[in-house]
């Protein structure tokens, strides 16, 4: 059941909310925020994640004095990280006021904004937009990046992470075996947990979405990006199991060997590079 929520994101229509539905969607997306209130601290990823994508920001050379938007910035990991490499005009963004307030103090020269990336564009143009794990959390992926693509200034580069459903190749697949398992209830269950990705086993959040390379691709061609990078990172992610200390040394070992090899579009982690006329 919780599969099924991945295919619906990609498919969804890029219109823009009309009026009354614009209503009803800011109607329920008040426990949403709130949950995401809730859950800001816990909203940090691992360090080896930022350090990927600063290396990855990092091979653009970007002018120290770009102005960059991190959309979606949670508690400001990202932002602490950008200013420490000396990027001066640094915005982040999220409808989130407990995560905003948690980023404030680790990134203090930026400007921080309340704002829901699914209801309008940034009050201002940007040269840069980042967007990493936000997609994944997205509830209407397509006007948000409707919104990024009327944010981001002609020629400017918007960078985004996804998820990669195809990283779990062939476990993922092996779902289908499920319907064979009928009349062996346990077994079936265990199939099911074992070839689930983790973030779609959870359930704990009310829209949680992972993505292949393809429908991200579709997603930012429809918005009007052109894809001038991919990178990928973190190989087999089923073997990393939360909570476990060394399967963060595993990970790293699989990373430092395995990954410099695998292409971009076997690994969990993909961010999109993109610009846009
Ligand atoms: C998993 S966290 C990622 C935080 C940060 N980008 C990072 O990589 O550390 C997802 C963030 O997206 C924010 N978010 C989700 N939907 C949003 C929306 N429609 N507009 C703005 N922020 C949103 C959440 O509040 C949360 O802080």
């Amino acid at each position: 059941m919780q599969a099924d929520r991945q295919v619906a994101h990609p498919h969804e229509p890029a219109t823009a909310l009309s009026g009354e539905t614009e209503s009803i969607t800011m109607r329920r997306k008040s426990p949403l925020i709130a949950r995401f209130d809730r859950m800001a601290p816990a909203m940090e990823n691992l360090p080896d994640f930022y350090d990927w994508v600063v290396g990855v920001f990092s091979h653009y050379h970007l002018a120290k004095d770009a102005s960059i938007a991190d959309v979606g910035c949670g508690p400001g990991a990202l932002l602490e990280r950008l200013a420490g490499l000396g990027y001066g005009r640094l915005l982040g963004t999220d409808f989130s006021q407990a995560s905003l307030k948690l980023a404030a103090p680790r990134a203090p020269g930026a400007r921080l904004l309340l704002h829901d990336i699914e209801e309008a564009p940034l009050p201002e143009t940007q040269d840069v937009v980042l967007m990493t794990t936000v997609m994944d959390f997205l509830a209407s992926p397509h006007p948000a990046l409707a919104n990024v693509r009327a944010t981001l200034r002609p020629g400017g580069l918007f960078f985004v992470t996804i998820r990669n459903l195809w990283a779990y190749f062939p476990w993922y697949h092996l779902r289908g075996l499920a319907g064979s398992l009928e009349r062996l209830p346990r077994a079936r269950h265990w199939l099911l947990q074992l070839t689930t990705p983790l973030a779609l086993r959870r359930g704990d959040w009310p829209y949680e979405a992972m993505y292949t390379p393809r429908d991200a691709r579709s997603m930012l061609a429809k918005a009007g990006f052109r894809i001038v990078g991919v990178h990928g990172a973190q190989v087999l992610p089923m073997l990393w199991v939360p909570g476990v200390p060394w399967m963060r040394a595993l990970q790293r070992v699989l990373e430092g060997s395995m990954g410099l090899v695998a292409p971009p579009w076997l690994k969990y982690r993909l961010m999109f590079v993109c610009t846009a006329p």
